[in-house]
């Protein structure tokens, strides 16, 4: 039994408790044997007495050579532990890097900073005031409707667009100024053009004698710097309620190679933009004289942008956070 026990040792604690068991001094089965020949006629003592005295023999020999190599084992363990190999290759650490829609957003700021304007920035849960009747849509207006807008409460929304921010400025500005206004809006659509949420930056620039003149140099200047020297703006009529008059703008197709293409469907066009005059309204809402200042404001999709600049054609793989496709922009 004993060789048996002995066989299947394999660690240092193991071969501890075996010594024990067989030799310990107290309750060890070899002193429990010893005990046990007191007990014994002394006609049996010599014969049994040497019987036990060559197992004691025995066990202790067998326990000091398995001492050893086991003794041995764990320091040749141990070494191989301490052992470091200095030629094996490192592990390289995951590298993070800017979302495509952070590049985007930093570059259209860039561009208007360098034009001397400041960035702000205005809340993205807003009271419907702010949103919507400051900036003259009416409670009659579609985009009031549940259908397009979160609500929190019956007059708090999920903002629908950056323009909130503009009432902001002009309540806590005095003119002249010039501001861009990025962040986050929030509608009711999704598909592979439209998300829940997506990004906006808004521009206002309010002063004395502010014309469309300048609206125009303005926003030529901004995509020529965004998309190359190469991009026209074209400007068509349009509406807006917080501006007077109004325009979509489209750039040239110049990103995809040209007219055809399969991003500008054909037409040689592309609208990126919706820009007006600041109708005098929204200046009586903020308690400016619409006599003594006037301005412009445009309104542009971070997504939209960067899916152009980019040549992305889901606006889903934005928020998916796929490495594979986040490691391109890198
Ligand atoms: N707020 C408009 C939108 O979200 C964009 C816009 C901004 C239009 C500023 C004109 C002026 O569609």
């Amino acid at each position: 039994q004993f060789e048996e026990e002995l066989n299947k040792i394999e660690s240092l604690k193991a071969f501890e408790e075996l010594r024990v068991k067989y030799l310990g001094r107290k309750a060890g089965i070899v002193k429990s044997l010893l005990d046990l020949l007191r007990t014994v006629d002394r006609e049996f003592k010599p014969k049994l007495g040497q019987e036990i005295n060559k197992f004691k023999v025995f066990v202790e020999q067998s326990l000091k050579e398995a001492g050893e190599t086991i003794k041995k084992k764990q320091q040749e363990l141990e070494e191989k532990k301490k052992f470091f190999d200095i030629t094996l290759p490192g592990f390289k650490g995951l590298e993070g890097g800017k979302h495509p829609l952070t590049i985007t957003r930093e570059l259209i700021e860039e561009i208007f900073v360098s034009m001397g304007y400041d960035i702000a920035s205005g809340p993205e849960v807003e009271s419907d005031w702010y949103n919507f009747e400051a900036l003259g849509i009416p409670k009659t207006h579609p985009a009031r409707d549940t259908q397009d807008t979160f609500y929190i409460s019956e007059d708090v929304v999920l903002r629908t667009h950056t323009s909130n921010v503009q009432i902001h400025v002009m309540k806590t500005r005095k003119p002249p100024f010039k501001v861009i206004m990025p962040g986050r809006v929030y509608r009711k659509d999704a598909d592979i053009t439209h998300s829940p949420m997506f990004h906006q930056i808004e521009g206002l620039v309010v002063g004395e004698n502010i014309t469309f003149q300048d609206l125009k140099g303005t926003l030529d200047t901004f995509l020529k710097k965004l998309f190359g020297e190469k991009a026209r703006l074209r400007l068509r009529p349009s509406f807006f309620p917080f501006t007077e008059p109004s325009a979509e703008v489209d750039v040239s197709c110049i990103m995809c190679g040209g007219e055809g293409c399969r991003v500008c469907k054909g037409s040689g066009w592309l609208e990126i933009l919706g820009a007006g005059m600041v109708d005098p309204v929204v200046f009586e809402n903020v308690g400016y004289d619409p006599e003594k200042v006037t301005g412009f404001a445009f309104g542009l999709g971070v997504e939209r942008i960067a899916m152009l600049k980019y040549g992305i054609s889901d606006i889903r793989l934005f928020f998916d956070n796929d490495i594979r496709f986040l490691k391109q922009f890198r």
